[in-house]
């Protein structure tokens, strides 16, 4: 029997033995799966999960939904702001940066060590010049000078090239947005220049130019290794559009499960609005789309009477700045390609001081601390709310907050000046208790 025992012994100690092994051997692997996901080869897709997304442009969109619990609560209204503040780069922009660079890139109009340039008031320039490099690409910015200084600041720390102009109508051949479409061109012209001289032996080279490349090189633009510009052209580039029909649009209509009664927005290229007013009303035309439109600006007058300004208002006729609000990336005096693209039932005025006193409002009830198109939109909320009537659900968009905005907006000293100082206590500048 002993020996019977023995074998039984050890044929359990065997059984045991190889369990252990099996075990150890499953959980190795199953750790080296865990910590080895990834495939030595460089993946030729950009690796994304339900957890995490793929790089800095993964972590943009799908901003939350927040009630604006003061607003809401004084309208008998559900008032949900879209935090596009918590972007990456700071505001909505993101979005339409990596549309355009990735149509850009698709279409073969840019090419991976090229730079998109924009003429751009600040947000949408500071999205591009965080996303470019994603996308192995440069950024230059034409902006003017007027513009709060902290966005050009914000602009050169972030690598981008800033040139900043005096501002002008846009029919000036020098108005920033003509100076940025031109220095795309000349980016295009260095880059096939370089192309042909680097194909050309030297010899011939110094023949056709008189210039050796390294005197070349001290009056080059842009960089030597620059394959070219791309205008981004956000006023009447349709990637804007898409970017929120694709985008804005959809999460709006998923976060609130397709029960909302209105959308409101100021419109500066008119593509946030644009975009999810179009989409919006595909899902269901019982959604009211609406346009809040700051002083100085020729939309309203378009939405309500269909006609954009009167003869001497044009922009180009007019001496003066014809944005004559100090919300800064809201209000237009011509018709852009992306906002043709809006579906809007109507529009509210919305004025400097109202924007003013609803961020210091909201500052002081909500802790929500806005820059000047968002507290614009919500004077729009409001509005849309005191038209709608009580019980209905009415979303905006909170382009970006306080933060690039403290040498003007949030600038007490430059307020008074206007006089703007904000001295309400409630919502009495809207005529709510
Ligand atoms: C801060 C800010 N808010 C709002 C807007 C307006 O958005 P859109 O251009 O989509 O009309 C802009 C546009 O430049 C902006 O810079």
């Amino acid at each position: 029997m002993a020996p019977v025992n023995c074998t039984n012994g050890a044929m359990v100690g065997c059984v045991a033995a190889l369990s252990l092994s099996l075990a150890t051997l499953s959980y190795f692997f199953y750790i080296q799966q865990r910590t080895f996901k990834h495939p030595k080869s460089k993946p030729q897709k950009p690796i994304c999960s339900k957890t995490y997304g793929s790089g800095i442009v993964g972590a943009i969109g799908n901003t939350p939904l927040i009630r604006i619990n003061s607003l809401s609560d004084a309208t008998g209204c559900e008032i949900l702001g879209k935090a596009e503040f918590l972007n990456p780069g700071g505001s909505v922009k993101d979005r339409i940066a990596v549309k355009i660079i990735e149509e850009a890139l698709a279409s073969g109009q840019l090419a991976p060590g090229g730079v998109v340039i924009e003429g751009s008031a600040g947000s949408t320039a500071i999205s591009l010049a965080t996303v470019a490099p994603a996308y192995g690409c440069k950024c230059h910015v034409v902006i003017p000078d007027d513009v709060a200084i902290e966005k050009s600041q914000i602009l050169e720390a972030l690598g981008a090239t800033v040139e900043r102009v005096r501002p002008v109508s846009i029919t000036h051949r020098d108005h920033f947005v003509n100076v940025a479409r031109r220095r795309a061109s000349e980016a295009n012209e260095q880059a096939l220049k370089h192309r042909e001289t680097s194909q050309t032996p030297n010899k011939d080279r110094e023949q056709t130019t008189g210039e050796i490349p390294e005197e070349q090189e001290k009056n080059l633009k842009f960089s030597r290794d620059c394959t070219g510009g791309f205008f981004a052209d956000q006023f009447e580039n349709l990637a804007n559009f898409r970017a929120h029909y694709e985008g804005t649009g959809p999460e709006i209509w998923e976060q609130t499960e397709g029960k909302l009664h209105a959308f409101v927005a100021a419109a500066g290229t008119g593509g946030t609005v644009a975009g999810a007013s179009q989409f919006l009303k595909e899902k269901s035309a019982n959604i009211k789309c609406f346009l809040i439109d700051p002083p100085g600006s020729g939309l309203f007058n378009r939405v309500t009477k269909g006609v954009m300004y009167s003869k001497e208002e044009a922009e180009g006729k007019r001496l003066r700045n014809p944005f004559d609000t100090i919300t800064e990336g809201i209000g237009i005096n011509r018709l852009t390609q992306n906002f043709m693209m809006a579906r809007l039932d109507g529009a509210f005025r919305g004025t400097d001081k109202e924007a003013v006193e609803m961020s210091r409002y909201l500052l002081k009830k909500d802790g929500i601390f806005l820059g000047s198109s968002s507290a614009m939109n919500c004077v729009g909320a409001v509005r849309v709310a005191q038209a709608l009537g009580p019980g209905h659900t009415i979303v905006t968009i909170l382009c970006d907050n306080g933060m690039r905005h403290l040498s003007r907006f949030y600038k007490a000293e430059y307020l008074s000046q206007l006089g703007l100082t904000p001295s309400a206590t409630a919502l009495e500048f809207l005529g709510l208790p």
